[in-house]
């Protein structure tokens, strides 16, 4: 191709790439594959690269090109960059509209613009003759710092602004502001690849996104999938529109990118009609909101009415219940489950977050701890996100004063002093000391409850009365208690006694699939231990099997087997048994211990994230699909329903993005006992 001609193609492909970048950016409505785009991009790096003097920096080429910068530049806002005033409850908003109502009678028939407070970093970009030229940090309101390499990364930023159709060009000069942030769904997808690479992962998508803008190499900045929107104009050499609602109109025609969920609003009263569904809302949004923004729509109006300190009183955020807050990890305490698991939890500054107080909360296992570098007395940052349990995103290390401690890992178990000790290929750490305290009361605990022999008025208290008094050292104790034994325990009289002891008879008779339950064997659960009552007379049988005789059984793999044959090897399960039978606790099967499979959930699909108050995993998953449901590992848009516990993670910010409903271990069992009842 000649001179002239090549001319030509580099600036329609300049043209054409930044049009379709807006429509796959800006628009999210791509008009061409990736393939071609691609393709295009390509011919023109070839194209500019014999032509140099048509590198402009308003070509799609351009924009991760810059070398690294020694440091930031500062850059003075051509007017004040403001902040909101914030409002927590209609009350305040309410108190907002009658201070400037009376302050100026006309913003009564001002009209009102809804607009999401998106939780990101603010921005200001400056275009000359339509080109960007300028992009800076928010700073201190009148000076920030020029960041204009990393903002050219952000493919959503305009570089150039087209011409309109109908001829209009972009003012001479036009200063936007907006906010850069991170979508939940590519915050959620830059963990996940950071965790499979064995890399450390960011703790949320405001704070990745303000250290990606701060990068001084805009290849970094680049590299991370970094958004933007507009919602306001700082300057002008054109005269502006007169309502916020035809501001957004403006800036969408000439290419900027204004979030879908602005809304306009006649009056105050339907404002305040408005924040509930808002509030309702903020799950669904695909990104991090803090907040509603409530601006009058005649900015001539808004203008008049000044400022407060910083503030606009012509708008105001209703800001939404914090989610994350920071508080001082003051100590590490340690649990000892059931099976002798070792779990670490944190103990809180209390702080309230998400509507609740919270002093403590799960830290998983000793690795997190590690991997995190959690030490005591760290500020950590911990999360609430509706109903879910809260728990620790991570410390910040920035507070740090030099006084955190490391944390040690308990070498002993806090509870009987015992070494721990470790299996290979698992996280967990155990305690192997059967006769462990804490692992009795657990066991305790576990044996009586309802889903295994449920002996009724056997609560925790007195659980832990009894092991403490010694009078109980294994499960097979409580049938030897007799009423004397009970008298001489506090707070217990005659009929207390009596009852209890009743209730211990009575569960004598509990079918066999309930003992095996209440053995607490490593992912026995409700739908195992029937199918064992349905294979096995009694539990001198079951005692016998094999690892090959069990996975026979449907649905029994090699770790529940060989879970069940080394629980019943070890000498002193053997003397459980022995003893079980001796006091009378002897059911044989067939009575009565199976249901058939039932059909309540219908094949709904579901999925099972975090550590659940009661159920273990295995566990929750043998009662939906006992119930005729369906469990899979990751949630996609074919799941029902995501069960959730403590700690859960990226599975809740993916059905969140998903718009899937979600349950707790308590929303499960109600939704399986309301279907019950409906189905009689
Ligand atoms: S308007 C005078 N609108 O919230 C204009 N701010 O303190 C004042 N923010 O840091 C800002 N979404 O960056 C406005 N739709 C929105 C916003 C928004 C997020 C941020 C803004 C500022 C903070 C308010």
């Amino acid at each position: 191709m000649d001179e002239n001609g090549d001319i030509s193609e580099i600036k329609r492909l300049q043209t054409e790439i930044n049009f379709h970048n807006y429509q796959y950016h800006v628009l999210n409505k791509p008009l061409i594959s990736d393939y071609e785009y691609d393709m295009m991009l390509k011919k023109l790096h070839e194209l500019e690269a014999r032509h140099h003097h048509m590198i402009t920096s308003g070509s799609p080429t351009q924009r991760a090109g810059a070398a690294p910068l020694e440091r930031f530049v500062k850059v003075k806002h051509p007017a004040p960059i403001l902040s909101l005033a914030n409002a927590f409850n209609t009350a305040d908003l309410s108190a907002w509209y009658e201070r400037i109502v009376k302050l100026d009678p006309k913003v009564a028939s001002s009209g009102y613009v809804l607009e999401p407070k998106i939780d990101g970093l603010t921005v200001v970009l400056r275009y000359e003759k339509g080109i960007l030229v300028q992009g800076a940090t928010r700073g201190d309101g009148e000076v920030g710092e020029d960041i204009t390499t990393n903002i050219r990364t952000i493919k959503s930023v305009p570089l150039k602004i087209p011409v309109l159709h109908t001829g209009a060009e972009a003012p001479a000069l036009l200063v936007v502001r907006g906010e850069v942030f991170i979508m939940r769904e590519d915050f959620i997808k830059l963990n996940r690849t950071l965790e499979e690479n064995g890399e450390k992962t960011y703790q949320n998508p405001r704070n990745t996104a303000a250290g990606s803008l701060r990068q001084l190499d805009p290849i970094l900045t680049s590299a991370r999938p970094l958004t933007f929107l507009t919602y306001a104009i700082v300057q002008s050499s054109d005269s502006m529109p007169a309502t916020q609602w035809a501001l957004l109109n403006y800036l969408k025609a000439f290419g900027f990118p204004v979030s879908d969920l602005c809304e306009p609003i006649d009056s105050f009263e339907q404002v305040l009609a408005r924040t509930n569904a808002w509030v309702e809302r903020r799950d669904a949004i695909p990104f991090e909101v803090d907040g509603l923004v409530i601006k009058l729509n005649d900015l001539r109006v808004a203008d008049e009415l000044g400022f407060v300190g910083k503030d606009p009183r012509g708008a105001i955020a209703l800001k939404y219940p914090a989610r994350e807050v920071t508080t001082i990890l003051k100590d590490i305490g340690v649990n000892v489950g059931r099976t002798g698991v070792l779990t670490p939890y944190a103990i809180f500054e209390p702080v309230e977050v998400g509507g609740v107080t919270v002093k403590q909360a799960t830290l998983h296992n000793f690795d997190f701890i590690a991997e995190k570098d959690i030490r005591i007395l760290d500020r950590v940052l911990i999360k609430r996100a509706g109903d879910v349990i809260p728990y620790v995103i991570g410390p910040i290390i920035e507070t740090r004063s030099g006084a955190e401690k490391p944390y040690a890992m308990p070498k002993v178990c806090p509870s009987c002093g015992q070494e721990v000790e470790h299996l290979a290929g698992e996280v967990a750490w155990y305690c192997v000391n059967l006769s462990c305290p804490a692992q009795l009361i657990r066991n305790l605990e576990h044996f009586v409850s309802r889903g295994a022999m449920d002996i009724v008025g056997m609560g925790i208290k007195i659980v832990e009365q009894l092991a403490e008094s010694e009078l109980v050292k294994d499960v097979a104790d409580l049938f030897r208690l007799t009423k004397e034994d009970l008298l001489m325990q506090e707070g217990f009289a005659e009929k207390k006694a009596d009852n209890l002891i009743d209730a211990i008879r009575a569960a004598k008779q509990q079918p066999l699939s309930r003992l095996i339950i209440g053995l607490g064997i490593r992912g026995v659960g409700e739908v195992a231990a029937a199918d064992l009552a349905d294979n096995f007379n009694d539990l001198a049988e079951l005692s016998q099997t094999t690892t090959i005789r069990l996975q026979q059984i449907e649905g029994f793999g090699p770790n529940t087997a060989d879970a069940i044959v080394d629980w019943f090897a070890r000498p002193s399960n053997q003397a459980l048994i022995y003893k079980l039978k001796s006091l009378g606790v002897w059911p044989s099967a067939n009575q009565g211990s199976r249901s058939s499979k039932r059909w309540y959930l219908d094949g709904k699909v579901f999925v099972i994230t975090g550590t659940l108050p009661t159920l273990s995993r295995e566990e929750a998953k043998e009662f939906i699909e006992q119930n005729g449901g369906k469990v899979t590992d990751s949630v996609s848009k074919k799941t029902d329903y995501l069960v959730l516990g403590e700690n859960a993670g990226l599975k809740l910010d993916k059905a969140v993005s998903l718009g899937v409903a979600r349950l707790d271990e308590n929303g499960l069992k109600e939704l399986i006992a309301r279907l019950e009842k409906n189905n009689g």
